[in-house]
Order: structure tokens, then C-alpha cells, then sequence
């Protein structure tokens, strides 16, 4: 159903009807607010042929359903292999041991398949249920002060719950704690009298007990990410990065930002953080491990839990990393657009390419020969930046100050409401447009959110044609 453009491998639209299927869940059952790309539909899906852009020769210009779910260009056919089965272990849904397949599941989790949350590879709604159907949200825990972190540097773990509120439990075990999820609402105007309703989560946690957490637990809520292009952010050598870092705090037009430096279990040492939304994980690896062992209950090699019993064997791991690090990112259609391209202006004039940088450049060693030397265009610096006190969580995490966030790559952005239903943004997903998304900034973009604020009504539309066109 997708023409290809030379040189780029597809594959088959499978995950439609299943895609189709949770979005209509999603939307009559739950009765949520929808989260979308400020009511911009896409003309039609398509595959849009612009070889040599966006993610350099990787970048797929589909939107659709599948739009995230294409492998980087050029993969040879045993890598291709590869993908295809950590694509279908990212959906495999995990049961209750003994099972004669996928056994493994808890006791305590959060959801049992990766594309569970990580909806057809894009993010996933705000939820988080109980009533045994799964959380998409993640609610991460920690206490301020004491010993024992369970990786060097890191977050102080509750005692009996551990760094993440595990919600679900299989049957015969209880979960030690759940939320209750509600949102707040306030109304913000801006400059040309336009009011604009933003809301922001508050999670009640209940422990089993039916006491309340303690007030001196430290709580973030997260959104799970797209799986887009990561491999190729995971390829930008460290020290491209270090050396983008200083720039960012002595050249005009950029914001100072700083890198995480966390405890990469896989390499068993002190590394530079890139994933997760305040960049706590170094490797893709270290992110697959952690969602294996806390997200569905599944021990591994990296994270053996405390009777050392392994579930899931260290191929099935790097299958599932392998697959992350191979999706490519979408093409953007910016140039298709007048307006795109008059919006693209206005990003850097507003100073959003301040940390949302459009470049970068992909090292020599990614031991996946594609990802190397690539210039791509993200829109993220990697680095950490201090978005005010509207958006902090209040939880350090490692180098990362309880207001502190990574800098999110805006690539694929305007493709996510086509490929699943969920489209809500920021951290824990409580913007539902772009619009509400920049409205919240604050901190060290401060500036270019009062610079959005000011804008004329077609300036504005300009600019969210173009993060709609990435
Ligand atoms: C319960 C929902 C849930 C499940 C299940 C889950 N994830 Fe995630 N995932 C998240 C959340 C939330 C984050 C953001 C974490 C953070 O901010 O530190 C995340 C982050 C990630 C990231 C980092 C993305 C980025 O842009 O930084 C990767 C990679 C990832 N998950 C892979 C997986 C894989 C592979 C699986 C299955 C083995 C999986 N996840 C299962 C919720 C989930
Ligand atoms: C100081 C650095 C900085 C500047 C300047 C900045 N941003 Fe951001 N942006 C961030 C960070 C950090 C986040 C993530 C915040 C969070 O999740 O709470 C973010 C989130 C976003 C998101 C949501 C992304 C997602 O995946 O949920 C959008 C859209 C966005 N920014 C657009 C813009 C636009 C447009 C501008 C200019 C008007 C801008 N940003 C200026 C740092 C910045």
C-alpha cells in the first residue's frame, strides 16, 4: 500500500488494524481529552520521496499508521532479520509464568508489551489504570536523601517500592502501591486575546495498605517516547557532544545546556545520558533492560533483581535494542510548505532552535555501519535545560535537577497523530496540541515562549505548520 523510494526498505502495514483498534478504544472508552496535533490533519498516507534530508539517507518520509515503524535505510538482509524479530518481541505480550509462550510476567509491572505503551513505536496515552488492563504512564520514585542507590549516582530507591510505582500485579500478588490520576486546569491568554485551557497531572498514590505515600517520596510522571531515530542520536559520538555542550554556553543563538552524566549498567561504568526524558540512560541497551525489568516484570542480565533469576535471555535484549536502534525517523515535508517553510523562520527568529538544534552529526563507530557519519536533524541538543517551575517534577536524577528536562527531538512530531491516536506531549503528557506544549515552557525558554505569546494569529499557524511538517 506505500510506494518506496529507492534504496528503502518497507515493510508490511500489519500494525494497522491493531493501531485502529486501540485507537477506538482509546477514544470512546476512556473518554479522555484527545491529544492530537492541533486538528492539522495530514493530506492523505503517503510516502513522500525526499531521499537526502531530515535523517540524512535515513529518513522516511511515510506518515500514517506505519509511519514509525520503517527501518533505516541500506540494513543488510540479515540486520533486517534482526529487526524484524525485535519488532515482533516489542510486541509480544507477556503472561504469567508457566506459559508456553512469553512466560515471565511480574509479579509487579506496569504493562505487558512494549507497544503497549510505545503505541505502533510512537508514544502512548496518558493513562494509567487500575483495573488490570495496563498503564501507559509511569509514575518514577525516589526518596532525597539515603543510601544504596541500585546504580552509582542515581536515584535513592523507596524501600518496598523501589524507583517506579509498580501499579499492576499478576494474580496472587498485590501491588504495593496505584495512582489516581486527575487533571488541574488553568486558562492562559495570549497576546491577540486568544484563551487557551492548559491542565496539568496530579497522581494520588495509594499504598496497598490503603495509606497514603509518605510525604518525603519524590514522584515524576512520564509519557512514554516515541522509538524513532534513537539509534541515530545514540551514534552522535560523546564527544561531538561534549564539544556541543560548550558551545552551547558561548555561542549566540544557543541556550547553555549540560549533559547527564549517569551509570550505564551495560557498560558497567559512568556514561553520558541520552535517553529518557531527563536523559538518565546511556545506551539504548540500558533504557531495553530497565523497560524489561520494571515496565513488564521481565529479570535480565542488567538487571537481575534480588534472586538473581534471569527471564529473559541477553539475544532477546539486544533483538529488542537492535530494533529501537533501526527505526528510522520520518522525512519532514517542510519544504512541500510555504507556510512550513515561513514557520521554519520563525523557529530560529523565536529562539526555539536555541535547544532544539537543528543538526547534527553522527560518529564513525556506531557498531551499526548505517547509523555512521550521518548528518541528521533531530531538533534536540541532548543536553538538559531549566524549564521553570510550572514543568519540574521536583526529582534530581543523577546530574538532572528536579527542573531540569533533555532537551525532546522534535523529528516525527507532527507525524504522531497519524500513527496512533495518542498525541499528547511534554513529559507526562499533559499538553493535548503543539500549541499547549510551547505554552507551557519556561526557564531558560522563558523568552521564546513569550516570543510564541506575541505572535500574530498567522505567525502561529505558520510555525505549528512547520513542527506539523516534521
Ligand atoms: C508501562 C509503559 C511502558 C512499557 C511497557 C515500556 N515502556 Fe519504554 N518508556 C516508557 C516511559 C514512560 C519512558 C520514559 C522514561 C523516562 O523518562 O525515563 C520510556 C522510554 C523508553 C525509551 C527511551 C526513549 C527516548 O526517547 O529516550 C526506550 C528506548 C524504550 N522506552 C524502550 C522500551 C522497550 C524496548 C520496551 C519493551 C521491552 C518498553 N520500552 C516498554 C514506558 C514504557
Ligand atoms: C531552553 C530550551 C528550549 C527552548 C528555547 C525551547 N524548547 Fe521546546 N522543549 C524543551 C524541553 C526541555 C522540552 C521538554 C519539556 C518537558 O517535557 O517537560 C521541550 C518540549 C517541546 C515540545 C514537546 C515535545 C514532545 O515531544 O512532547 C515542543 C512541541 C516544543 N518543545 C517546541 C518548542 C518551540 C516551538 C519553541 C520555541 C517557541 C521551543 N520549544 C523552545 C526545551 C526548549
Amino acid at each position: 500500500m506505500q510506494q518506496s523510494n529507492a534504496g528503502t526498505h518497507h515493510k508490511h502495514d500489519h500494525k494497522l488494524g491493531l493501531t485502529l483498534l486501540l485507537g477506538l478504544s482509546f477514544g470512546l472508552g476512556l473518554g479522555l481529552g484527545a491529544c492530537h496535533g492541533d486538528g492539522k490533519q495530514a493530506d492523505s498516507p503517503a510516502v513522500v520521496a525526499l531521499n537526502g534530508h531530515g535523517s540524512g539517507e535515513n529518513g522516511v518520509g511515510s506518515i500514517g499508521p506505519a509511519a514509525f515503524n520503517e527501518p533505516v535505510s541500506f540494513l543488510s538482509d540479515d540486520e533486517l532479520a534482526l529487526h524484524g524479530k525485535g519488532d515482533r518481541l516489542t510486541e509480544a505480550r507477556f503472561i504469567p509464568a508457566p506459559a508456553a509462550v512469553n512466560p515471565g510476567l511480574g509479579p509487579l509491572y506496569n504493562n505487558t508489551s512494549c507497544v503497549a505503551c510505545h503505541r505502533s513505536d510512537g508514544r502512548g496515552p496518558p493513562v494509567l489504570a487500575n483495573d488490570g488492563n495496563g498503564s501507559q504512564l509511569i509514575v518514577k520514585l525516589s526518596l532525597a536523601s539515603g543510601g544504596d542507590p541500585e546504580e552509582p549516582g542515581g536515584s535513592i530507591p523507596v524501600p518496598g517500592l523501589g524507583t517506579q510505582m509498580q501499579d499492576q500485579a499478576i494474580p496472587g500478588a498485590v501491588a504495593p502501591a496505584t495512582g489516581q490520576l486527575s487533571w488541574v486546569s488553568k486558562t492562559v491568554t495570549l497576546d491577540d486575546g486568544t484563551a487557551v485551557k492548559l491542565r496539568s497531572p496530579q497522581v494520588t498514590i495509594t499504598k496497598a495498605d490503603g495509606s497514603n505515600l509518605a510525604n518525603e517520596v519524590l514522584t515524576s510522571v512520564r509519557l512514554p517516547p516515541a522509538f524513532i531515530g534513537l539509534g541515530l542520536l545514540e551514534a552522535v559520538s560523546d564527544d561531538w557532544l561534549i564539544a556541543n555542550e560548550t558551545a552551547s554556553s558561548n555561542t549566540p543563538g544557543r541556550i547553555p545546556g549540560r549533559l547527564n552524566h549517569v551509570w550505564s549498567r551495560s557498560k558497567q561504568q559512568e556514561a553520558i545520558g541520552r535517553f529518557g526524558r531527563k536523559a538518565t540512560k546511556a545506551l539504548v541497551e540500558d533504557q531495553v533492560a530497565a523497560a524489561l525489568a520494571l515496565d513488564i516484570g521481565l529479570n535480565n542480565s542488567l538487571f537481575p533483581g534480588k534472586d538473581g533469576a534471569v527471564k529473559v535471555s541477553d539475544e532477546t535484549m539486544q533483538a529488542l535494542s537492535f530494533y529501537v536502534q533501526t527505526l528510522s525517523a520520518p522525512l519532514p515535508r517542510t519544504k512541500k510548505s510555504a507556510t512550513a517553510l515561513h514557520g521554519q523562520a520563525l523557529f530560529h527568529d523565536l529562539g526555539c532552535g536555541g535547544c532544539h538544534q537543528d543538526a547534527m552529526h553522527t560518529g564513525p563507530d556506531h557498531k551499526v555501519a548505517v547509523l555512521r557519519n550521518q548528518e541528521i536533524h533531530p531538533y534536540t541538543d541532548l543536553l538538559l535545560h531549566d524549564m521553570g517551575p510550572d514543568l519540574a517534577d521536583h526529582r534530581p536524577d543523577f546530574m538532572a535537577s528536579g527542573s531540569e528536562w533533555r532537551t525532546p527531538p522534535l523529528w516525527g512530531i507532527g507525524v504522531q497523530h497519524t500513527v496512533a491516536s495518542a498525541a499528547c506531549f511534554l513529559h507526562d503528557g499533559r499538553a493535548q496540541t503543539l500549541t499547549e506544549a510551547i505554552l507551557w515552557h519556561g526557564g531558560q525558554a522563558q523568552g521564546a515562549r513569550e516570543a510564541f505569546g506575541k505572535l500574530a494569529a498567522q505567525d502561529r499557524d505558520d510555525l505549528l505548520a512547520f513542527l506539523g511538517s516534521l
